[in-house]
């Protein structure tokens, strides 16, 4: 069997307009959602990445039939014959995000059979909030043969505090109680822009769905939600890549349809950086002019709208080459480091206690042979070796394909000299 990697060679600044795609984390959380309808939904600004893939097969395997237009960017889910309210080892072994599924099978079925998740290469990440919350409304579970058997015939609304605003299990609830008669409250609720985007789908299903600020969420049960036609928000963390692979090459970028307006504390640190921002109208679309001497930078990862730990790594791919001491600290999960071992392959200077990283600037990296160990740390790796002397390769390319649409030739397109290829 061939080994594909990606071979990536000190590139020109990178420069251009780049379109986004959708962004995964609403795309597949809507997906799940669709499953509280019976009926033909269609999604549009749909990416096509490994994750989405996983997920359009656990729809199938649960009765949905599934029609993908991938030059469209469409999905076609027709709800109207699920039959099964079990998630199989084998996909929820692919694809954690699989648990979402439990809030709508619980919501349509009374029931869900969900494989138990396992941990995954950036941390235990268990389910005890999603399962805590449907406890209190009177779900019951019970473990046998690798699956978690929830049964919730008698759910009843509740008035719910998260210990930590999980974007799952902040998901999951809602899913669960869109359709339960009576007021669901989430308090300390994740308020992600993907959350937001799952709450404008159902509210067009018929839900009546409200944010309070800071952070409630207040669930009004109906008795049916109809059908949508939905175009999924633009992908932040796709827009947060780019914008860093220009920073890093010392280039120029315009991202039209960047959601400008959910990336403040990122783009603040770019500015921090030195880099020159501007935003489009309305907060929509960023362009950014890299700075030639990048400045270190120091931050926290933390929930929305926190710095996101979804762009952690490749932020400090470009810290690597700002002159100071940046300090990083991932306060989102508990091993989401990983991609350091393989910076300091490249000559990154890096050291790292418990969940904080420190890196003192230097002035150049050198290409290497690195692996991916998550979908965050191959857009890191890709990030350095754009800027590093020599050439890099870089495997475990499953992990960047599961959460980027065709990042390579999207980045090829702005001069980054990166290309897919296979090793027998
Ligand atoms: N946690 C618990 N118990 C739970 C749920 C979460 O302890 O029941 C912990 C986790 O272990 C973690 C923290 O709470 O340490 C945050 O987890 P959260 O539930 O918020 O994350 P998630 O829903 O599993 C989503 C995204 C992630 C993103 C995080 C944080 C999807 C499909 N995944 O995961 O995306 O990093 O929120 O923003 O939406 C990625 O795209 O690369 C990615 C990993």
């Amino acid at each position: 069997m061939s080994t594909e990697y990606i071979r990536i060679e000190k590139s020109q600044p990178l420069s251009g307009i780049a379109q986004l795609a959708g962004a995964k984390n609403a795309v597949l959380v809507i997906m799940a959602s669709l499953l509280l309808t019976e009926g033909k939904n269609k999604l549009t600004n749909v990416p096509f990445s490994e994750d989405i893939r996983h997920m359009i097969r656990l729809l199938e395997m649960l009765g949905a039939v599934v029609e993908v237009d991938k030059d469209m960017g469409t999905l076609v889910i027709d709800t109207t014959l699920i039959s099964s309210f079990r998630v199989p080892v084998e996909i929820m072994k692919r694809m954690r995000a699989s648990i979402l599924v439990m809030g709508s099978l619980l919501a349509r079925f009374g029931k869900a059979e969900v494989a138990l998740p396992g941990g995954c290469s950036i941390g235990e990440r268990p389910i005890d909030y999603h399962l805590k919350a449907f406890s209190k409304m009177g779900a019951t579970f019970s473990t046998s043969n690798e699956y978690i058997h929830c049964n919730a015939d008698k759910l009843r609304p509740i008035t719910h505090i998260l210990d930590y605003p999980s974007v799952g299990a902040t998901e999951n609830i809602i899913m669960g109680t869109a359709l339960l008669k009576g007021t669901t409250r989430i308090i300390n609720a994740s308020v992600e822009p993907e959350v937001l985007d799952l709450i404008e789908v159902l509210n067009k299903m018929g839900a009546h769905i409200r944010v309070l600020a800071p952070a409630t969420i207040e669930i009004e049960g109906v008795s049916s939600l109809e059908p949508i036609d939905h175009q999924i928000m633009y992908d932040r963390l796709e827009a947060g890549s780019l914008l860093l692979a220009a920073a890093i090459t010392g280039g120029e970028l315009s991202l039209p349809d960047a959601p400008a307006r959910s990336m403040t504390v990122f783009l603040s640190l770019l500015e921090e950086m030195g880099h020159s921002i501007t935003l489009g109208d309305n907060n929509t679309g960023v362009h950014i002019q890299a700075t030639q001497e990048p400045r270190a930078v120091s931050f926290k990862t933390m929930p929305y709208p926190g710095f996101p730990t979804d762009l952690q790594a490749p932020m400090m791919a470009a810290l690597c080459l700002a002159s100071g001491k940046s300090v990083i600290h991932e306060t989102v999960f508990e091993n989401r480091l990983v991609h350091v071992r393989e910076l300091q392959k490249m000559g990154a200077q890096i050291s790292i206690e418990g969940q904080t990283a420190t890196i003192v600037g230097v002035d150049e990296l050198y290409g290497a042979a690195v692996i991916a160990s998550d979908i965050r740390a191959g857009a890191a790796l890709v990030l350095a070796g754009l800027a590093a002397h020599g050439h890099t390769t870089m495997t475990g390319v499953h992990h960047l394909k599961r959460g980027y649409d065709a990042i390579v030739p999207k980045l090829a397109s702005l001069g980054g000299r990166i290309s897919t290829q296979f090793e027998e």
